[in-house]
């Protein structure tokens, strides 16, 4: 039985005193069963992570480095993200995949440099609304999670966000018929892999989930939660959704 999740990706927003929602979703899930995160940017991970402490909301990074350490302004190595006391780092979000040009090989690197220090990538994959409508959702998707997915994940050490482009910010969703598709493919894949460990990796559907459209999502086959956006910024938009989870 794998454990269901609910992360918030923040993205580029927040603050300091935004982080009391984490206390808020502490006290009002406390015995969800479902794994918890929070993704802020990441002048908030230590803060967040103090917030959070041992309670039932976990923290992650947005993306990280490749490398350790070195000479690369502006960014954060996956040791440093552990340092602040987060879990997970989601990695390959399409944002980052087309603002900065990031490659299935480069999410590769950056997921095995986050398992190398203890931190669980939420490794993102999905299609453009062009290779959707061209039929080619399915086959972009799986080349995706077969070459940004390092070998030897297993369970524990990996989580799957698959993210339609289209679906992100935009409030348009795929049917459920089309998410339980790519699913089950993802599942299937993961399995041929992995073997009984790629059972276990969670796969979470991102995209415009809502308050609204929560419980179909988590209905539907194969989805052991979601990546959320715009809906994570505040605890009035974010508490439907994990509660929808936890009666999932
Ligand atoms: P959204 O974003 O929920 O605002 O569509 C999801 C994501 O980008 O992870």
């Amino acid at each position: 039985m794998r454990r269901k999740m609910a992360a918030g990706n923040w993205k580029m927003n927040g603050s300091v005193a935004g982080l009391d929602m984490i206390s808020a979703l502490a006290s009002a899930h406390s015995d969800s069963g479902c794994d918890i995160v929070i993704c802020p940017p990441a002048h908030l991970l230590m803060s967040a992570a103090k917030r959070a402490g041992t309670g039932p909301v976990a923290v992650g990074a947005q993306d990280c480095h490749a490398s350790d350490k070195g000479a690369h302004t502006g960014d954060i190595a996956a040791p440093m993200i552990a340092e602040t006391g987060a879990a997970y780092v989601i990695t390959g979000h399409s944002e980052r995949r087309e603002t900065y040009g990031e490659t299935d090989a480069a999410v590769r690197d950056k997921s095995a440099a986050a398992q190398g220090c203890g931190l669980v990538p939420i490794v993102c994959i999905g299609e453009s609304l062009e290779q959707r409508e061209a039929g080619e959702a399915l086959p972009v998707i799986r080349a995706q999670l077969e070459n940004s997915v390092p070998e030897g994940s297993t369970g524990a050490t990996l989580v799957v966000a698959y993210e339609p482009i289209w679906a992100i910010g935009t409030g348009k969703i795929p049917t459920l018929d089309q998410i339980a598709e790519v699913h089950t493919a993802l599942r299937a894949d993961l399995v041929a892999r992995f073997g009984p460990e790629g059972d276990k990796i969670r796969l979470l559907y991102g995209g415009s989930v809502k308050p609204g459209n929560a419980a179909d999502i988590f209905g539907t086959k194969d989805v052991d939660g979601a990546l959320v956006g715009g809906a994570s910024l505040t605890a009035d938009d974010f508490s439907p959704i994990i509660a929808a989870l936890t009666a999932s």
